[in-house]
């Protein structure tokens, strides 16, 4: 009721502003002041929902226009596309919703929409949207494929990782982990196990993976196999990415296939023998690791008297063939010739001993003592007239001496532990050294081989005084 005119105006003008916008549904129900206030939360949708539907629809009274909305994404994304028309306002699932789980990591995402009301006033509305999470995104690998140049050979529970990381990024947003492994009955992953090492602290869905190995291991030639990340989703999903093993040749150490080749040339006669290519027992001589043109040869024959009358003859992949050239007519006196053969490149070497028995003067060639892994030593009696008493006691003194040395050596490879070659800055103890060799026919243990070397070397010393 007015009282005067003025009074009226002043009435008119607060009701106005003080006007409220006001919603309804299209079953035509209100919306609730505390709704409003608190915020509308919209029927969950799945990760997995088309873009394009319809999440919301209100029918708006005293609602003038929308203002620019805002978003709870960090990243200042819309999920949810709001629009004002003709008294309508609707809410649709915008087109980047597809790509959710890749920016977001909260499985609820809200607008706020500003209305501007008839009378002048604002109301705000926070729209909510809750997502439920479906395991519908392969983990991904990140900076795939994996390549590591290594020399070798590689120690036990050497860090591959660490030269170049492996992770993989799992985006659905309830899947907290990812488990790495490899494939436990592929040949080349042998050696290998990968498994779950961190956590990224900044980006919560990419997890770091190790990649160890979980024995020495001496390849001659590079080769890859795969490494898997499982996701902890329901049906988890499973993905692989190559690892490349290169084989530094330049920087590895070199290796002979066998440390030591023996050949038996006790028919050698004069007529023949200049020229003969010998063959040994191990097969070809060969450098099993580190082959190639760099490197360098020398051969040392042990007595110094026949040095001129070996030959090498090399070949860049590591194939070594001796020949016999002029040798003179001593030489067919000789039971056995021994030689060294050491190859070298700058940093590295190794050495094989070759063993041939020769034609010789030795009257109990069949006496001598023969292990896989130790030369034929043979003893040359110089009185052959002598008897057979003295003989069988100068035989037994031999084979008691060879046994004394077999047994002190079984003792110092007990007693001892023998550290190798340092690779890559990590020293290995002998005994954690179980060598896996590929790519070769004949695998020799490594660390078995430089005891065995040592050992064989000083068993002919002593054998020859
Ligand atoms: C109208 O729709 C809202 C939400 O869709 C629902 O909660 C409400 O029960 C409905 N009211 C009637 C009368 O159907
Ligand atoms: C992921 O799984 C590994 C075992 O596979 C576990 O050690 C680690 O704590 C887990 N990390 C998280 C963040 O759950
Ligand atoms: C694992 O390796 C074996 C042998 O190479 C192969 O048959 C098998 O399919 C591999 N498994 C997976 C999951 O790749
Ligand atoms: C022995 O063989 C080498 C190479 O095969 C040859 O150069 C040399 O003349 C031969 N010596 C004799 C005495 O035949
Ligand atoms: C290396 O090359 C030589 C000469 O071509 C060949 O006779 C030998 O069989 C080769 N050895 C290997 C291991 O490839
Ligand atoms: C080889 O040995 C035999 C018998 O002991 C001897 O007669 C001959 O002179 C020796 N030959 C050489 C070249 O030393
Ligand atoms: C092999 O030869 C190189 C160069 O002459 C030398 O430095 C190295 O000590 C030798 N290796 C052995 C085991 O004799
Ligand atoms: C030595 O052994 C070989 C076979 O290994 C045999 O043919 C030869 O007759 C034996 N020689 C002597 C002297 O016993």
């Amino acid at each position: 009721m007015c009282i005067n005119f003025k009074f009226c105006v002043f009435l008119f003008i607060a009701s106005a502003y003080g006007q409220k916008c006001s919603f309804k549904r299209p079953n035509g129900t209100e919306v609730s002041p505390d709704e409003i206030k608190y915020g509308i939360v919209l029927d969950p949708i799945q990760d997995t929902a088309s873009p394009g539907l319809i999440l919301l629809t209100y029918i708006t009274t005293d609602v003038s226009s929308i203002s620019t909305p805002t978003t709870s994404s960090n990243k200042g994304r819309f999920f949810m596309t709001p629009s004002f028309q003709n008294n309508q306002f609707q809410v649709v699932l915008a087109d980047i919703f597809a790509d959710y789980e890749k920016y977001e990591t909260k499985d609820s995402n809200s607008i706020y929409v500003t209305f501007n009301c008839n009378g002048g006033t604002t109301t705000t509305l926070e729209i909510i949207l809750r997502i439920i999470d479906t395991n519908n995104h392969d983990p991904q690998f990140v900076n795939a494929p994996y390549s590591y140049k290594v020399s070798m050979p590689l120690p036990k529970n050497f860090p591959l990782h660490v030269l170049y990381g492996i992770s993989a990024r799992d985006v659905d947003l309830t899947n907290n982990n990812i488990t790495f492994f490899v494939n436990e009955s592929d040949i080349n992953s042998q050696g290998f196990s990968a498994s779950w090492l961190a956590t990224d602290s900044v980006d919560t869905k990419l997890h770091r993976a190790s990649l160890i190995t979980t024995t020495a291991i001496n390849f001659k030639n590079d080769f890859s196999f795969k490494v898997y990340a499982r996701d902890t989703g329901s049906n988890p999903r499973t993905v692989s990415a190559p690892v490349t093993i290169i084989v530094d040749k330049d920087n590895s150490i070199l290796r002979f296939a066998k440390p030591i080749y023996i050949a038996d040339y006790s028919d050698l006669t004069p007529e023949v023998a200049n020229g003969t290519i010998f063959t040994f027992q191990q097969g070809d001589i060969l450098l099993s690791v580190g082959a190639d043109d760099s490197v360098k040869y020398y051969l040392q024959e042990e007595s110094n008297e026949y040095q001129e009358n070996f030959h090498l003859i090399t070949h860049s992949n590591g194939s070594i063939k001796l020949q016999l050239i002029n040798p003179p007519s001593r030489f067919f006196n000789e039971s056995f010739v021994l030689l060294i053969l050491n190859a070298t490149k700058p940093g590295v070497d190794d050495i094989a001993v070759l063993h041939i028995s020769l034609p010789g003067r030795s009257t109990y060639k069949n006496s001598s003592i023969s292990t896989t892994e130790s030369p034929k030593i043979e003893f040359s009696n110089d009185d052959s007239a002598d008897s057979t008493a003295l003989i069988v006691l100068g035989v037994l003194l031999a084979v008691i001496t060879i046994a004394l040395i077999v047994m002190i050596i079984i003792y110092k490879r007990r007693s001892t532990p023998v550290v190798t070659e340092k690779v890559n800055g990590i020293q290995e103890k002998n005994e954690d050294m179980v060598e896996v060799e590929r790519n070769s026919s004949n695998p020799v243990s490594s660390a078995r081989r430089s005891v065995a070397f040592n050992d064989i070397v000083q068993e002919i010393k002593i054998a020859r005084l």
